[in-house]
């Protein structure tokens, strides 16, 4: 399964870049998770994005029932949590070292936190008043399959906020997007979620203030697409079994090498928001950056 890795064409979903796959995400945030919070939110996920971003997920009752789906170390919990009572999010994720560091907050310490997949939720049917997944889909081998549990676990009414990375249009952005993750278009997201089942589908574009509205390099936390469940009951798609299976043996150096250039191609996006701070510090206010 190597990417093809074009410099102007978008790579379909469905062919998965080098960390967009299970194993890969795991070991990936294996060694993330120890900075993540430090290094990773400052840059591209800042408290003010994750509030604007969760405002059309409508948290307006103390009392619903929340899964924050690829929760790691909480950080998006901890702007559910001022809407909604602790004791009822659940913090799902594949990571145990990110959900570790989610442990350790004090404000979540009454969540629910457990180990899954978001392919394949433990929430029965019909569940949850709100659905929530941020800056996890980007790993996710088979978006639409996760959108569609999203459907399933809601309850009738309930409304779904995943919050997601956008495509790059400066081609060097585009080139290391492709490598290492999924960045999916706009309309790609409002495509899976009308597919899911999903009513009254909106985007809402999000990024961090500095950028100044920029989006030709992509953004890892680009939009927030909430949809409502219009009918009780499983999604009306109809998908195959899963596409990836964890457990089937993998080469170790094929594995290792996907890794390394999967992690080399994530450096770059670490550089680019330093890149943007620096334009916005120095071209006058008002002008295009
Ligand atoms: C960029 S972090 C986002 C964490 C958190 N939602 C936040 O806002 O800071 C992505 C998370 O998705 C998790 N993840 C990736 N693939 C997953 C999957 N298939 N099922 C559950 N979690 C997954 C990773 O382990 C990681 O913790």
């Amino acid at each position: 399964m190597a990417p093809k890795c074009g410099l102007s064409a978008s790579r379909p979903a469905s062919q998965p870049r080098f960390i967009q796959h299970k194993k890969e995400a795991f070991w990936f945030y294996r060694f993330l998770s120890i900075i993540y919070d430090h290094v990773i939110n400052p840059g591209h996920w800042t408290e003010d994005m994750r509030d604007d971003a969760l405002e059309p997920a409508d948290l307006n009752n103390r009392n619903m029932i929340v899964v924050d789906v690829g929760g790691g170390t909480g950080f998006t919990t901890l702007g559910i949590v001022k809407h909604v009572d602790a004791k009822n999010v659940t913090i799902l994720d594949q990571s145990p070292h990110q959900l570790a560091k989610a442990k350790q907050k004090e404000s979540l310490k009454e969540c629910r936190i457990i180990e899954g997949d978001a392919e394949d939720l433990p929430f029965r049917t019909d569940y949850a008043d709100r659905y929530v997944s941020a800056g996890s889909i980007e790993y996710w081998p088979d978006p639409q399959r996760g959108i569609k549990e999203a459907y399933r676990v809601l309850k009738l009414g309930g409304k779904a906020c995943l919050i997601g990375p956008v495509y790059p249009t400066f081609w060097l952005s585009r080139f290391f997007a492709d490598v290492w993750m999924l960045f999916p278009k706009e309309e790609e997201y409002i495509d899976w979620f009308e597919k899911a089942g999903f009513k009254d589908v909106q985007l809402k574009r999000i990024g961090p203030k500095w950028y100044r509205g920029v989006r030709r390099h992509g953004l890892i936390m680009g939009c927030s697409v909430t949809g409502v469940k219009p009918a009780s009951g499983d999604s009306p798609l109809q998908l195959g079994p899963k596409a990836e299976d964890v457990s089937k043996p993998i080469n170790p150096l094929t594995f290792l090498l996907r890794f390394i250039l999967g992690t080399m191609a994530a450096t770059y996006y670490v550089l680019v928001p330093i890149y943007m701070w620096l334009k916005d510090q120095i071209v006058p206010e008002g002008q295009p950056i």
